[in-house]
C-alpha cells in the first residue's frame, strides 16, 4: 500500500510536468497535449529474440499476472485492482496506440518505466523482459494463451498428454533431437501448461496432479531450452511424472502402457520411459546401438489396472 501511495504522489507530480510542458511547447501540440511517451530510436530498433517462442509467451504471461496485472488488468486493458488509484491510468495494452509501436519500443518502456509506472530494467533480466513482451503481442491480437480451465476428466486428460509423449518418444528413436521432436515437444509443453486444476478429488489427488502436469511441462521446457545437448535427463522429469499420472488416475490408450528401464545407460540407475507394447522402443541415443537395451519395470493395462513386477 505504501508502495503504491507513493507512486500516486509521483504519479501527481508527473501530470504537473506534462501541465508544465504543455505551456513551453504551446502549440506543438501533439507532444504535449498526450504526454507521448517515447522511446529512443536505437532502443526502439531492437529485435525481439523470442518473439515466436510458445514458451516464451508463457513465461511472459507468469510475468506479466505478477508484475503488471495490478495496474494493467487481466486483459491488458489497463483495469487492474490497482488502477483506480492511479493517475494517469495505466494504459490499454490493446489499443491501437501499443499494436502499432516496435517490440524495441515496449521493451524500453518497460524497462524504463514512467511514473507511476515503475521501471522493470533492475528487477527483471533481459530475456524476461523479452517474454513479456512477447506475452504483450499476444494479449493485443486476442490469442493470448487463456487461463487454464479445471480439468474435470483427469484420465482422458492424462491420454492426452501420453499420446503426445508417444509422438515424441518415436520422433527420438527414429531421428533424434531435430525440428520435429522439438516442434512436439513444444506442442506437449502448452497442452500441459494449458490444464487447469482437477476439478473433482481429494486434496492429496489434487496436488498431485498440479505438481505432476507442472513437471510435464517443466521437462518439456527444459527439452526446448536444452538446444543440441542429449535431451535425456528432461525427457525422464516427463516420463517420471507421466508415471505418476498414470498409476493414480489410469489412461484411455488402447494397449498396455509400460514403464522399461535401458540398464546400460548414462549411469548405474540406468535411464527409464514408457512406451507401448512388449518390443523395446529405447528412445535415448544410446537406444540406436542397443535398440534391445530395456526391461520392462511395470505395465499399466488398458483400462488401467495396474500389474507390478518387482
Ligand atoms: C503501478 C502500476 C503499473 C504497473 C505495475 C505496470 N504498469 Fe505499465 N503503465 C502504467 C501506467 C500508469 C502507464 C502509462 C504511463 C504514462 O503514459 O505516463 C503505463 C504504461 C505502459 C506501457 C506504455 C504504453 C504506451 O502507451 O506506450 C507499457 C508497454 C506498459 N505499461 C507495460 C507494462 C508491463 C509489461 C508491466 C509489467 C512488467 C507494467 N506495465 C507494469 C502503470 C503500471
Amino acid at each position: 500500500m505504501n508502495k503504491l501511495m507513493t507512486q500516486k504522489s509521483t504519479g501527481k507530480l508527473w501530470a504537473l510536468a506534462v501541465a508544465m510542458m504543455f505551456t513551453m511547447v504551446g502549440t506543438d501540440g501533439l507532444v504535449a497535449q498526450t504526454g507521448d511517451w517515447k522511446a529512443p530510436r536505437r532502443s526502439a530498433r531492437k529485435r525481439n529474440p523470442m518473439r515466436k517462442d510458445a514458451s516464451a509467451v508463457l513465461a511472459g504471461k507468469a510475468i506479466y499476472n505478477q508484475n503488471c496485472l495490478a495496474c494493467h488488468g487481466n486483459t491488458g486493458k489497463g483495469d487492474g485492482p490497482a488502477s483506480a488509484a492511479l493517475n494517469p491510468k495505466p494504459r490499454d495494452l490493446t489499443s491501437p496506440q501499443v499494436i502499432k509501436q516496435k517490440d524495441g519500443e515496449l521493451y524500453w518502456k518497460i524497462q524504463n518505466g514512467r511514473s507511476p509506472m515503475p521501471a522493470f530494467g533492475s528487477s527483471m533480466s533481459r530475456k524476461q523482459i523479452w517474454q513479456v513482451v512477447s506475452y504483450l503481442r499476444r494479449l493485443e491480437n486476442g490469442t493470448a494463451p487463456a487461463a487454464p480451465k479445471p480439468v474435470t476428466d483427469a484420465r482422458s486428460s492424462v491420454t492426452s498428454l501420453l499420446d503426445q509423449y508417444f509422438d515424441l518418444q518415436s520422433q527420438l528413436k527414429v531421428s533424434g533431437w531435430d525440428a520435429k521432436a522439438r516442434g512436439t515437444a513444444s506442442k506437449l509443453a502448452r497442452t500441459a501448461s494449458s490444464m487447469g486444476e482437477l476439478a473433482k478429488g481429494d486434496k492429496k489427488q489434487k496436488a498431485l496432479w498440479a505438481a505432476q502436469k507442472a513437471d510435464v511441462a517443466r521437462g518439456a521446457n527444459q527439452l526446448l531450452a536444452a538446444k543440441n545437448a542429449e535431451p535425456v535427463a528432461a525427457f525422464e522429469i516427463i516420463t517420471k511424472a507421466l508415471d505418476s499420472l498414470v498409476r493414480t488416475f489410469g489412461h484411455g490408450e488402447t494397449e498396455a502402457v509400460s514403464l522399461f528401464v535401458c540398464k546400460m545407460g548414462k549411469d548405474k540407475a540406468g535411464s527409464t520411459w514408457l512406451q507401448k507394447g512388449k518390443k523395446v522402443m529405447n528412445p535415448f541415443p544410446w537406444g540406436k546401438k542397443m535398440p534391445g537395451c530395456g526391461e520392462e519395470l511395470k505395465s499399466y493395462a488398458p483400462p488401467a489396472k495396474i500389474k507390478s513386477r518387482p
